[in-house]
């Protein structure tokens, strides 16, 4: 941040330090560190299953033990993290898979908290994979259309956080947007003993044609109508404001912005306003863009990936959330 001084003084120009890398990095005032990154992934039942997703290259949708075997991967190069999405074998209009307790993703956080004890394990927490129609709560249809029921989500949204818990994974990620929700979770976690279990909540959360290619890869596109009642309109800064600050009230240990690339305005404002652990997630067209245009020799993939990277933690971002982290780690290794 610019202090009021700073007009006082000649101006300090680290491009004359060119010459010398050394100091150049000595004097950045960004660090992209592989200690920020958190790599999501995506798990399915089945054995030696790697089921690649078009749409991203690179991503697949794994079984337990791939999984396993990624997250040992990713580990070894220093990937801290990770947050898993599941694709469970049966969906209803309840998502009981959601909160089940063989669930896809409570097995597959068993198994990585065995293999793996100092991986942080993050999940996250909604009902849209688990949901028949694909959305994020629960759904009433009836003469008026179709309506998104707030309050009775809450319920099974707390119920999987806590299952999530019970499982032992180390943090909590909601990315419903349903109002209320992050108290609903912390309530559920302090009745069954996780008072200690922190939520990173997905509090800015933007409706946004940048999740096109994680709606193949969590097979979770709604089936009719959109998300926009529940999440964002890309057009409202102060009311992204607002949502934080809501779910810090509500108990949020950490805030999300996403996406991140076309929200990087609301990114450094709710860090400069509210100085809260705050995530970025690059979301997975922001991915994919990049892999299609590398693809075709349009663009460097390992510039253009640190350079986007480096950009949310100059915007603010603590947490990165990329589905470039394993190959950030190795960059940034210089591998
Ligand atoms: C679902 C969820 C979405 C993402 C994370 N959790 C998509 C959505 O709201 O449709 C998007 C992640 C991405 O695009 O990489 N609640
Ligand atoms: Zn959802």
């Amino acid at each position: 941040m610019k202090s009021p001084i700073v007009g006082q003084f000649p101006a300090f120009r680290p491009r004359r330090l060119r010459q010398s890398p050394a100091l150049r990095r000595m004097v950045a005032e960004t660090r992209l560190s592989v200690s920020q990154l958190v790599l999501p992934l995506f798990v399915r039942s089945g054995r030696k299953l790697r089921q690649p997703i078009a749409s991203m290259p690179g991503v697949c949708q794994l079984s337990p033990d791939e999984l396993v075997k990624e997250a040992t991967t990713a580990w070894e190069a220093g990937v801290p993290a990770v947050l898993l999405f599941g694709i469970p074998d049966v969906k209803d209009a309840r998502a009981s898979q959601a909160y089940a307790k063989q669930g896809i993703v409570q097995q597959a956080v068993r198994l990585l908290k065995r293999e793996l004890p100092e991986l942080l394990v993050i999940t996250d927490v909604c009902l849209c994979e688990y949901m028949e129609h694909g959305h994020c709560g629960l759904v009433q249809r009836d003469a008026r259309g179709v309506r998104i029921l707030n309050d009775p989500s809450l319920k099974l949204l707390a119920r999987s956080a806590a299952s999530h818990a019970e499982a032992g994974a180390d943090l909590v990620a909601p990315s419903d947007m349903m109002d209320g929700r992050v108290r609903a979770i912390r309530e559920e976690l302090d009745r069954e003993g996780f008072e200690e279990m922190p939520i990173m909540s997905y509090a800015a959360k933007f409706a946004s044609a940048y999740y096109g290619p994680f709606r193949d890869a969590a097979e979770s596109a709604p089936k009719f109508g959109d998300r926009r009642s529940y999440q964002m309109d890309g057009a409202n800064a102060e009311e992204a404001l607002r949502e934080v600050a809501l779910d810090i009230q509500e108990g949020a240990d950490i805030v999300m912005v996403k996406p991140a690339l076309a929200y990087l305005d609301i990114l450094y404002r709710v860090k400069s306003e509210f100085g809260y652990p705050t995530a970025a997630y690059n979301v997975s067209a922001e991915y994919s863009m990049i892999k299609a245009a590398a693809a075709k020799g349009w663009v460097d993939e390992r510039a253009i990936t640190l350079e986007t990277l480096l950009s949310l933690r100059r915007a603010g971002a603590d947490i990165i959330i990329t589905y470039s982290a394993l190959a950030a780690a190795r960059w940034l290794a210089g591998k």
